[in-house]
């Protein structure tokens, strides 16, 4: 009742104002979209069968009950909810799922530490690195083949979807043909650390079928990520049945969040005093922008990434799959200065940075020049390009 009221009073203003708008209702219905969506993002599922039909449906195995506890505003997770594992398992599907609905157990806990290396700069400043190291506990099968990664901000996820394909694939160079020892090459995608989404269809339906175990169109199967193998899972019961096409999340729903997805917005950019200005130039001099890079579409697309995969050397590479697993796609820059004011900081794929330096110094592979050249600037030029990146 409320929204219909917001409705009216809307194109109510934009005709006394003469705003030329062919038909109001259009745009107020784009916003109630984006609204619904935004509620499907933060919306809590429970397990089936329950009173609420609309919101069960989650598991029987997942990681989270809700999108935005990985993408917390739509921004990026912390490891202890939102790092998550894939593997490529006949037992244990697509990822690891740490969680499960009552009776069934989750199929691992896992427990991080870290062992610490020393990197010292042309100052003398020393920065401590930390190296993760996994403990999976209860499982059938070790040592395992993973990779871990982190939920990554969302925003401008929408503007990044608009990047024709053709402009990713004019900067992509898989034989180094230019000899600067920058390989970019295109995964099957560019969505996700490598690469291997196409879209935001295919990463909601994913999403939602692996870290929650929500069936929609794409991913139809309710049991979500159980395998053949796991009939204890496949037993459950699931929240499909009498729904909307059978499916937990149905097709109306399912197209409010993705404009929801398309829409969130950017931060604001924040690169006008001095010391960024300067950091600006620092970062293009030493050859950052090889790979975060900017200019789409004209120059009206900024995101700081080639959406391409690099070999990033083997402190970072993951064990899952031999050919990629040092590879990662670079990710975009832009939106770091709404994440500024955390308290706690989580850079790189699995999060192992705890500030914009660590991430920088753990760079190695076809960016270990541009490391090495970060790592012997002055302090002062160090510093400015650091507050060029808080304010992107
Ligand atoms: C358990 C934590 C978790 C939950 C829950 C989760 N995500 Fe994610 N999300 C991730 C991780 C981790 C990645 C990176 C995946 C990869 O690299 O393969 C990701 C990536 C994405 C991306 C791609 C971003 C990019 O720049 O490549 C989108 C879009 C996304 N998630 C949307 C969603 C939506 C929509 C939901 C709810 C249906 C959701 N996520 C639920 C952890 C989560
Ligand atoms: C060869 C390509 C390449 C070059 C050159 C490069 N980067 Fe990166 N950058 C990447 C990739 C790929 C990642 C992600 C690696 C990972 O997560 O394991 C990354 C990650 C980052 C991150 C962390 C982003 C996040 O969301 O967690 C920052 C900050 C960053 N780079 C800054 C820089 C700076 C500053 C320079 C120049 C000194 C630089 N990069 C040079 C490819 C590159």
């Amino acid at each position: 009742m409320n929204f219909r009221l917001l409705i009216i009073f809307l194109s109510f203003v934009a005709g006394n104002i003469c705003i030329a708008q062919s038909n109001p209702f259009a745009i107020s219905q784009a916003g109630l979209d984006y609204l619904t969506g935004q509620a499907l993002f933060e919306k809590t599922w429970v397990s089936a069968p329950s009173s609420t039909r609309a919101s069960d449906g989650l598991g029987p195995l997942y990681n989270a009950r809700s999108c935005a506890q990985c993408h917390e505003n739509a921004g990026r997770g912390k490891p202890e909810v939102a790092l998550i594992f894939r593997v490529d398992d006949e037992y244990y599907g697509k990822q690891l799922q740490t969680r499960a609905v009552a009776g069934l157990p989750a199929e691992t806990q896992i427990t991080i530490s870290y062992s610490s290396r020393i990197e010292v700069l042309s100052d003398f400043d020393e920065i401590l690195l930390y190296q993760p190291h996994y403990q999976f506990l209860d499982m059938l099968t070790e040592p395992f083949p993973f990779s871990p990664r982190l939920a990554p901000s969302l925003a401008g996820v929408g503007v990044l979807e608009t990047i024709p394909l053709t402009e990713i694939l004019a900067k992509a160079d898989p034989q180094d043909g230019n000899g600067d020892g920058i390989s970019g090459r295109a995964g099957l995608g560019r969505f996700g650390w490598k690469a291997d989404v196409i879209n935001l269809e295919q990463q909601t339906g994913l999403a939602l079928s692996v870290d929650l175990g929500i069936s929609s169109e794409l991913f139809p199967n309710p049991e979500g990520d159980c395998t053949a193998l796991q009939g204890d899972c496949l037993s459950r019961s699931n929240g499909a049945s009498g729904q909307d096409q059978n499916l937990e999340m149905g097709q109306a729903a399912f197209s409010s969040l993705l404009s929801f997805l398309r829409n969130i917005p950017l931060p604001a950019i924040n690169d006008s005093n001095r010391s960024s200005n300067s950091g600006k130039a620092v970062f293009e001099n030493i050859g950052c922008m090889s790979c975060h890079q900017t200019g789409y579409v004209q120059g009206s697309i900024n995101p700081y990434s080639d959406l391409l995969l690099h070999d990033m050397g083997n402190a970072l590479a993951d064990t899952l799959d031999d050919e990629l697993s040092k590879e990662w796609r670079t990710p975009p820059l832009w939106g770091l200065s709404a994440y500024q004011q955390a308290a706690e900081q989580y850079y790189l794929h699995d999060g192992r940075a705890r500030s914009l330096l660590e991430a920088i110094l753990w760079h190695g592979g076809e960016a270990e020049s541009a490391k090495q050249a970060f790592a012997a600037l002055s302090k002062t030029d160090r510093e400015d390009l650091i507050s060029f990146l808080q304010g992107i």
